[in-house]
């Protein structure tokens, strides 16, 4: 199976699951990213039993609603059920890396409000230790320099992500060579550092469940 198809059939298993434990009428949460755009896809032909979705991103937006799905303010909504998007790098405790599309401001704050997490990814990006896929660190912009100095004493190296502008306006600082021993304390950590927005470590926050796209099938982790 190409890595297409394995997200495919992540994305077919998370419309299921959505299908199986949102109620009816309820608002879904939508990632971004190329699985979830996969999962956009699967969940159009069930949009009439939904009120509609939250998206994580200016894209996932645009995606959304050229499907016919309407597309909710986070401020107008109190519940999320379920929320589902895809992963950089996830581990064995359900902690992952996001943020490699730039999105992982507003895929946090979806993944806050949301009563249930559900990852979608390939086989490949399981990992027994994060840090791999370098962090994304999104930054107000005046305070760049300052941020990537105090990301380098965390022993990291920081690289602006180039000619990418956030949908909030910031900038992405990409961190190689982290290796995350504890996913929880460098997310707290770094978020710490003034004139940090977020970074892309959920771990604060997990997934729930996890679904992995694998050559034998969709495994469910929990
Ligand atoms: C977007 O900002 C990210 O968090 C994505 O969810 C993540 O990069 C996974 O993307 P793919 O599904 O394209 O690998």
């Amino acid at each position: 199976m190409t890595q297409d198809e394995l997200k495919q059939a992540v994305a077919q298993a998370a419309a299921d699951y959505v299908a199986a434990n949102a109620p009816e009428g309820s608002i879904i949460g939508v990632g971004t990213g190329s699985t979830a755009n996969f999962f956009i896809d699967a969940l159009a032909p069930f949009k009439n039993k939904y009120r509609g979705a939250v998206a994580s991103s200016e894209a996932t937006r645009k995606r959304l609603e050229g499907h016919g799905i309407t597309v909710f303010d986070l401020n107008d909504v109190d519940t999320i059920p379920v929320y589902v998007d895809g992963a950089d790098e996830v581990d064995h405790g359900l902690n992952m890396i996001k943020g490699g599309g730039g999105a992982l401001t507003r895929e946090k704050i979806v993944a806050a409000v949301a009563q249930t997490f559900v990852c979608i990814a390939d086989g490949s990006k399981l990992v027994t230790t994060m840090g791999q896929f370098p962090l994304p660190v999104e930054v107000i912009p005046m305070a760049r320099a300052h941020v990537a100095r105090e990301l380098a004493k965390l022993g990291g190296t920081p690289v602006l992500r180039e000619g990418f502008v956030t949908d909030n306006g910031n900038l992405i600082l990409d961190v190689k060579g982290l290796r995350i021993a504890d996913p929880k304390g460098l997310e707290a950590q770094i978020n710490q550092i003034t004139g940090v927005v977020t970074n892309g470590l959920f771990a604060v926050r997990p997934a729930n469940v996890l679904l992995l796209g694998t050559t034998d099938g969709v495994r469910t982790i929990l």
